[in-house]
């Protein structure tokens, strides 16, 4: 046991004295010993119960282990979109799962079971949890209900627009305010952290039905409780995240994503992953897997429904079943019940329907809305998530800005009617720095429903609950010279979601000739986002620390 190094007697008494100071009593020192990182904090719904859910964690391990809560940071992306805090949102998920590593390392934790519940802390407890490599379970908060008259967070940023454009009045934007958020979990839908969630709960790492959840649930207690018995078993057994994610859990997860017109933040994050774990699988190779896979679900942001509707129809242990008996995802990968996926499964009845979950054969898009393109603005790539609603290709003229600010300033104030595509750029890991969400500028194109003629290109990424014609991750980024940097204004570019180009209009000569005239546009970066523009790598490569 790792734990002995801090519990071994008589050579550990001093440290065995201040354990008993929180509560350790004989008996603990014999046990494995059990970190649980909570991300609990009232700044954000999405964790505001994720003490509660440690608890009962703690009650499910102290039955077979010994626990010890720790707590980790977290922001709150819905909280920081649209200001400079969002700067912050990529970087904490490197915090979060540099703080988990610190701690279990310090601690001399056995096993971890960390408990997320908003977009970043989730691939920061994962990713924390695979630098570890002990064994380790993830466990999900559970998504928020919707509010008053189906509204979320999405809503009020949408009705915003809505006011500016003087569609909706200033009582009617706050009664949106008031009654779109009501309770606790995560956004209600499809957006990054239930897509991380179902990523998780794919890869293995989290017990089987626990990613499609209510936050304030009965079930979501028990996962907790039951979390117990399972982290004993994978410590007795050594089972570790590396024995149980690799590149076919990667491949699962991603279909199952795209199949659920999952987040783009999800690649970016699976990047991290696949750097972090060291597995052979690159941004073009994803592009080439998953190009074609359909989309079924009718789930938010570009479909109609949250969630929780799809938990109450059914959630989507039948889908998975189904996949698995069609040999569609692999079922032999390993999970944390130690068993396989199609053993985790094996008593799910097969008739697979699901109003919310179209038919393979009957998608509501053909293809993957996410996508990964190359070209000569993006030659490491970008990620767009296009839902077809809005056409499969878009050509247009630039419109370039150095900021998010500039962009949403020029959006509110003009009337577009020509095909506009807007360059966002400067926005990078290392522009911004921190690759902000571009959540307020696709709002605001929806809401004074300008998004027919719009598209929008950045080197930052875009909120899970972004939908339009929007390109994220765009690398190499402007400020480190990608090709993004010497856009003008009036140039023509074609986003081309059915040959998975985007196409800059201009020859090669004046882009290395503009290139010589590189102005870098320095936006003030201090304290650690100074070190996050020192040691990120680029998006292509999920703009996770160069450890
Ligand atoms: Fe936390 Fe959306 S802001 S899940």
């Amino acid at each position: 046991m790792k734990s002995k190094l801090i519990t071994k007697w008589p050579e550990k008494a001093s440290n065995r004295s201040m354990l008993r100071a929180v509560g350790f009593t004989d008996l603990d020192f014999n046990k494995f010993q059990v970190g649980i990182a909570s991300t609990w904090s009232n700044i954000t719904p999405c964790n505001n119960h994720i003490n509660v859910l440690s608890k009962a964690t703690e009650f499910g391990v102290n039955k077979y282990c010994k626990s010890t809560i720790f707590n980790t940071i977290t922001v709150s992306d819905g909280i920081s979109n649209g200001n400079l805090g969002m700067k912050f949102s990529l970087l904490s998920r490197e915090i979060i799962s540099s703080s988990i590593e610190t701690v279990c390392n310090a601690q001399s934790f056995d096993g971890l079971i960390s408990i997320g519940g908003c977009d970043k802390n989730i691939p920061g407890c994962i990713l924390g949890m695979c630098r570890l490599n002990i064994p380790s379970i993830f466990i999900y908060g559970g998504t928020i209900l919707p509010g008053k008259n189906r509204t979320d967070i999405v809503s009020v940023f949408e009705s915003l627009g809505k006011f500016y454009s003087n569609q909706i009045n200033e009582k009617e934007l706050l009664n949106i305010e008031k009654n779109s958020i009501i309770g606790s979990g995560s956004c209600s839908g499809m957006y990054t952290a239930n897509s991380m969630a179902i990523v998780a709960e794919i890869l293995g790492i989290s017990l089987p039905n626990s990613s499609v959840q209510n936050a304030q649930s009965i079930n979501k207690i028990l996962n907790c409780v039951n979390s117990g018995k399972i982290i004993f078993n994978l410590l007795k057994n050594n089972i570790t995240p590396k024995k149980i994610i690799n590149i076919n859990s990667i491949k699962n997860a991603i279909k199952v994503i795209s199949f659920l017109g999952g987040s783009t933040n999800c690649i970016l994050h699976i990047l991290s992953l696949i750097e972090c774990l060291k597995i052979d699988f690159s941004l073009n190779e994803i592009k080439k897997f998953s190009n074609n896979l359909p989309t079924i679900s009718d789930l938010k942001p570009s479909g109609k429904f949250f969630i929780s509707d799809l938990i109450n129809s059914g959630g989507i242990q039948k889908f998975l079943k189904f996949l698995v008996e069609e040999n569609i995802i692999n079922g032999d990968t390993l999970t944390i019940t130690g068993n396989t996926l199609k053993e985790n499964l094996k008593f799910i009845k097969t008739n697979y329907i699901n109003k919310l979950l179209k038919c393979l054969n009957f998608p509501l898009k053909k293809t993957n809305q996410i996508k990964i393109l190359f070209g000569n603005l993006a030659k490491k790539g970008c990620i767009s998530k296009i839902s077809g609603k809005e056409g499969e290709t878009f050509l247009g003229k630039s419109k370039v800005f150095n900021s998010e600010e500039e962009s949403v300033e020029f959006i509110y104030k003009n009337k577009i009617y020509s095909k506009t595509i807007i360059i966002i750029r400067f926005e990078g890991v290392k522009g911004g720095p921190g690759m902000r969400e571009m959540l307020t500028p696709t709002s605001a194109l929806i809401g004074v429903g300008a998004q027919k003629n719009i598209a929008l290109i950045t080197d930052g990424r875009f909120s899970g609950g972004s939908h339009g014609f929007v390109v994220g991750h765009v690398s190499p980024e402007a400020y480190e010279k990608g090709e993004i940097s010497v856009v003008k204004d009036n140039e023509i570019i074609i986003i081309d979601s059915i040959n998975n180009n985007l196409i800059f209009f201009i020859n090669k000569n004046t882009i290395n000739q503009r290139k010589k005239n590189f102005l870098n546009y320095s936006k003030i970066s201090f304290g650690i986002l100074n070190l996050y523009r020192k040691i990120s790598l680029d998006s292509s490569k999920g703009s996770g620390f160069n450890y």
